[in-house]
């Protein structure tokens, strides 16, 4: 069967960008394989350091998944940290990459000309994703185009690991969907939460009115024709309206005489109409912590017995196998 395997950060509350990019192709992908998805916490720690904001973080992450639909009695969902054997092969695998192949990293290197002050755990933190998506033996990981990168950079520590110490570990492939691969945010940018130009998924009210209003638009007068392509209005409805509702506003665009404000209002509806239905079954499951906990718990420790696993072939095939039984 296939094993799937994805991660988000608690860096904050998931918006639409994660849930068309990512979430959706998690929960989809559910059906026909052994999928596990957790919060990536301790990538999260390269840059958000309070205790609290991380669990808050990390609950929240939590119930979206519950809530849109993923189905505990089949998917693990899981905590990072509730697997630390991840740190270990991050270790091991560190000892295997070049640093060439880590300071090449788009990611890296965009956060360091924002001017974020770089710590050892953001420059390897691809080294950490190998190891979260290699302790399982993964073979698909779905994601949203930002993380095509990191992946290659799996593959390539899954071949210098195997040429080196042995056919442990398969090379995975990443899932990106074309058609929702980069969903733009507010100011036309990729929607992210370290832009801060995001819609949250659960935003609703006067917060998801005031975002969609003010998403950034061009000076085009109402009467001329418009690309409807580049225009983030028109790109973030073809998320959610039918297909025909999608071809009425390319011919409103493209014969002019409509304006941004128009399409916005309608983007408004169709928004809150898909997430809406929705809203009360968070409220719920945020009532009932014990059982989010539950969940959490009971997945980190089968993840945590997979990941044992792989980690007893890698320690005898490094040459380092632990010398004494594991303690009760
Ligand atoms: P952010 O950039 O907001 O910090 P994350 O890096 O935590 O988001 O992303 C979690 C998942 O959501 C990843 O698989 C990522 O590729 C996907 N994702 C994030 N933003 C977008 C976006 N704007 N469009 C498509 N996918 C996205
Ligand atoms: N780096 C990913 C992101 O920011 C999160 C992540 C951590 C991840 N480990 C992973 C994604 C393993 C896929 C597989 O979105």
């Amino acid at each position: 069967m296939v094993r799937v395997l994805s991660g988000i950060q608690p860096s904050g509350r998931l918006h639409i960008g994660n849930y068309f990019g990512a979430l959706r192709q998690h929960l989809a992908l559910q059906q026909d394989n052994q999928c596990l998805y957790f919060m990536a916490s301790y990538h999260a720690l390269t840059t958000v350091q309070n205790p609290q904001e991380m669990r808050q973080n990390t609950l929240d992450v939590a119930l979206d998944y519950l809530t849109l639909g993923l189905d505990p009695s089949r998917t693990l969902l899981f905590r990072q940290q509730d697997v630390p054997e991840v740190t270990e092969l991050t270790w091991i695998f560190s000892c295997v990459t070049p640093m060439g192949l880590l300071e090449r990293a788009h990611s890296y290197k965009d956060k360091v000309a924002r001017g974020i002050m770089p710590n050892v755990g953001l420059f390897s933190y691809p080294v950490l994703m190998a190891a979260d998506i290699l302790i399982y033996r993964s073979h698909l990981v779905p994601v949203g185009m930002d993380q095509k990168q990191h992946i290659e950079i799996t593959r390539d520590i899954a071949a210098k690991f195997n040429n080196q110490f042995g056919e442990i570990f398969p090379l995975p492939d990443g899932y990106i969907l074309e058609e929702t691969a980069v969903v733009p945010g507010l100011d036309g940018r990729k929607m992210s939460k370290s832009y801060g130009n995001e819609i949250e998924i659960f935003d609703e009210g006067p917060d998801l009115k005031r975002r969609i209003m003010g998403i950034v638009t061009d000076s085009t007068p109402v009467e001329d024709p418009k690309d409807p392509e580049t225009s983030t209005p028109f790109v973030l409805l073809k998320l959610v309206a039918s297909p025909e509702e999608v071809e009425h506003w390319d011919q409103r665009y493209r014969s002019g005489g409509m304006g941004y404000g128009e399409i916005k209002k309608r983007l408004l509806v169709l928004l809150d109409e898909h997430f809406a239905p929705l809203r009360d079954r968070r409220r719920e499951l945020a009532g009932d912590p014990d059982y989010v906990e539950d969940v959490l718990r009971e997945s980190g420790r089968k993840a945590r017995m997979m990941a044992h696993e792989t980690m007893e072939l890698v320690r005898e095939a490094t040459g380092f196998p632990i010398s004494y039984a594991p303690p009760d």
